[in-house]
């Protein structure tokens, strides 16, 4: 529950506000980027929701890893609202719960026939999992890189998932079962792509050619209008992230982009290409 008397003084006057606990990890921002805005380093509310944008708030409220989002009058939430299919029938959702040990980073579950996938991790809370159960469990765990394990093997235990990380990241997560190498998939049409950059193991999951799961190597930005990587969160190389992202560029199309950290976007395949390309020598400029 967000700490009135922790209530940052630049929220805007009104009902909602941020508190001060908020480790700015920009979550709320990709979320409700008209409602949410940054002020020295913390989130603040910069415009109070308006007719029928409340629910955006509270998908914020609900994914924020430090619970500093909520109302001065504390209202009760309404119900649980993760996980939220981002699209009707995509068997895609979103898990809000962030973990602040990921810093924030967004998690995804994508049910399949096969059996279903998560990729990243959010906070482990028995509440969520079973909601996860309804779903149909987790077969894989399938981790983006070594920041965004957070709970990951508690949520390996929970369900007995098989767990897969890059072998470059691998010591973040010493009790997967699986290290990729390389270009494989984990399913038919669940698809890991090694992605060296942002970390050395770093990989993308490309699912039935549609929805890129990304990471923090590639992300929406709501200021630009368009894709973006983050050079000041480059933990290993920038020029590997460029040469990553346009193998990429080459070798696939998507038409979602679903990152850990950033906004989400869908859109396009052969916009979404256009723009990789130019976020390549945007990046090699
Ligand atoms: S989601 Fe929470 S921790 Fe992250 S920027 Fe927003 S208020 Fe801060
Ligand atoms: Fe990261």
């Amino acid at each position: 529950m967000a700490r009135v008397d922790l209530r940052n003084q630049a929220n805007a006057a009104g009902e909602w506000f941020v508190d001060t606990r908020c480790i700015d990890c920009g979550t709320c921002r990709d979320i409700a980027p008209g409602m949410f805005g940054e002020d020295f380093g913390l989130s603040v509310v910069r415009r109070q929701p308006r007719n029928g944008e409340e629910s955006d708030a509270w998908l914020a409220a609900q994914a924020c890893p430090t619970s500093s989002i909520g109302t001065v009058s504390r209202r009760p939430r309404p119900g649980r609202l993760y996980p939220r299919e981002i699209e009707p029938r995509s068997g895609v959702f979103d898990l809000g719960y962030c973990s602040e040990d990921s810093f924030g980073a967004s998690a995804w579950l994508v049910v399949r026939p096969a059996g279903n996938v998560l990729v990243d991790s959010p906070r482990f809370t028995e509440a969520l999992a079973r909601s996860m159960d309804e779903l149909g469990g987790v077969r894989h765990v399938a981790f983006t890189h070594r920041d965004d394990v957070a709970d990951g093997r508690r949520w390996c235990e929970r369900f007995g998932a098989r767990s897969w990380i890059h072998t470059h990241d691998g010591t973040a997560a010493p009790w997967a079962t699986d290290l990729l190498t390389e270009e494989q998939e984990l399913q038919s049409g669940f698809l890991a792509i090694p992605v060296p950059g942002h970390t050395k193991g770093s990989v993308v999951f490309l699912l039935d050619g549609r929805w890129l799961f990304t990471g923090d190597s590639l992300a929406w930005s709501h200021e630009r209008n368009d894709l973006t990587a983050f050079r000041g969160a480059c933990w290993y190389s920038w020029t590997a992230q460029s040469d990553s992202l346009a193998r990429l560029a080459d070798s696939h199309r998507f038409t979602a982009v679903l990152p850990g950290h950033g906004a989400r976007h869908l859109g396009d395949p052969d916009d979404l290409h256009d723009r990789l390309v130019r976020l390549v020598e945007r990046m090699r400029a």
